[in-house]
């Protein structure tokens, strides 16, 4: 990447004795030709001055209260929409514990909570808050959240100490985001398509067979995937879930609309299939109420197979296509016969026999297996769907970079 020239960066400073550093790091971004914005903490302010961040930025300040002039002039949630990225410098300990909270008690924790942009953390603090157990699991459980770190290294300390927790340096900082936002720029260029949720297939005008899938485990990946900068299309079963305005949703009832779309949403780059789709129709569905009895013979035939079919299209087979094995026992077994049948490239096998994970649940737990090399799956230990999504989405950008 020549320079961060339209690049919009929002800094949130923290109050800690490195606070000065991210003067430094503002000063390189800006000669880089960034669009810079900055949200000061209040504890920020004890170490460096709104005046001598707007003057190396040349962007706005804010304070860290919400003010009537800010939230009129570009409120939290626009803020933080404004962002490519939003650099958490430096990340201090309590900052670190509020994030993980999910506090929103001030402007920065409300525009890191509302992001839906990659966060970097850029942590400093002294070698016992680093080593502390509390700041361990915080940063583990924010890690999991899709949070990005840069540093900490080790080195002498502004409180005399030696030990890890010393801050990067502002060319390292910088040369880690020029690096994401190349790979943002590259998957920009890349089209995705996700398919999410349950389908309805209506055996009266009542009626319909379907499933348990909520369609959360689907949106998770759109949102992960659009994170990263892909242009995303989400075609989604019924389903009461919401998407960002970036992300292309399609709402689809039945296996065939959602077959329709998928043709129509073609060619794409990458393609995953997380929708439960109804195996089977019926053969004749009925246009009026079937009258209630005592035996009811419904004749059902198979539906398409939506990832069979892109997963065999000749001309216009995604690059990357990546199934998803519902399965209740032999899950590697059984996900590896439809990795083969379907002829996808991966596929992510997840367990539905127990209430905590798979069907409805917000938790999930799944093993990907990869068609060149079946002796390699890699599992994805229990955690939230979108965590399981961002690990997901990690390994397609490595791949496909
Ligand atoms: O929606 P949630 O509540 O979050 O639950 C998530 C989930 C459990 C539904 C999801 O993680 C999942 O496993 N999705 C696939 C469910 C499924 O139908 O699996 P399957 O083994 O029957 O199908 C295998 C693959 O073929 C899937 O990628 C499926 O999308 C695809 N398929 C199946 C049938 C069909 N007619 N067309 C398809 O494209």
């Amino acid at each position: 990447m020549q320079n961060l020239k339209n690049k919009k960066i929002l800094f949130i400073i923290c109050g800690g004795i490195s606070a000065y550093k991210s003067l430094e790091t503002i000063r390189l971004f800006k000669k880089e030709n960034a669009d810079i914005k900055t949200i000061l903490t209040k504890s920020a302010k004890e170490f460096v001055t709104p005046l001598s961040i707007a003057s190396l930025s040349q962007g706005r300040v804010y304070d860290d209260l919400f003010s009537i002039e800010n939230e009129t002039e570009m409120d939290h949630i626009a803020l933080s929409r404004w962002a490519d990225v939003i650099i958490v410098v430096p990340a201090t300990a309590n900052t670190i514990s509020k994030l993980c909270s999910g506090s929103s008690e001030d402007l920065a924790s409300s525009v890191v909570l509302a992001s839906n942009k990659q966060i970097f953390l850029v942590p400093a603090m002294n070698v016992r808050m680093w080593e502390h157990k509390s700041t361990k699991e915080n940063l583990k459980k924010l890690k999991n959240f899709g949070y990005k770190l840069i540093g900490p290294k080790i080195g002498d300390m502004a409180c005399g100490e030696y030990g890890m927790g010393k801050m990067s340096d502002p060319t390292e900082i910088l040369n880690e985001i020029k690096s994401f936002l190349n790979i943002i720029s590259i998957n920009k260029k890349m089209r995705a398509l996700v398919t999410a949720g349950p389908t309805h297939e209506y055996i009266d005008s009542v009626r319909y067979i379907s499933n348990k899938s909520s369609g959360k485990q689907g949106f998770e990946l759109a949102k992960s995937l659009s994170k990263r900068g892909f242009n995303t299309t989400l075609i989604s079963g019924p389903s009461n879930l919401e998407i960002d305005k970036e992300i292309n949703l399609i709402k689809v009832e039945t296996a065939e609309e959602m077959f329709k779309a998928t043709q129509e949403s073609l060619p794409v780059d990458i393609a995953i299939f997380s929708a439960a789709v109804a195996d089977f129709k019926m053969i004749n569905k009925k246009n009026d109420k079937i009258k209630k009895k005592n035996i009811l013979n419904l004749s059902l035939e198979k539906n398409i197979d939506i990832l069979n079919y892109v997963s065999n299209h000749n001309s216009m087979r995604p690059n990357l296509v990546v199934g998803f094995a519902a399965e209740t026992k032999n899950l590697d077994k059984n996900a590896q016969i439809k990795l083969i049948n379907k002829n996808c490239d991966w596929i992510i096998a997840n367990d539905v026999s127990k209430k905590d994970r798979g069907f409805e649940s917000d938790y999930n737990e799944v093993t990907i297996h990869y068609k060149n090399n079946l002796k390699n799956k890699e599992k994805i230990s229990f955690r939230k769907k979108s965590e399981i999504a961002e690990e997901i989405v990690d390994k397609i950008v490595t791949h496909i970079n």
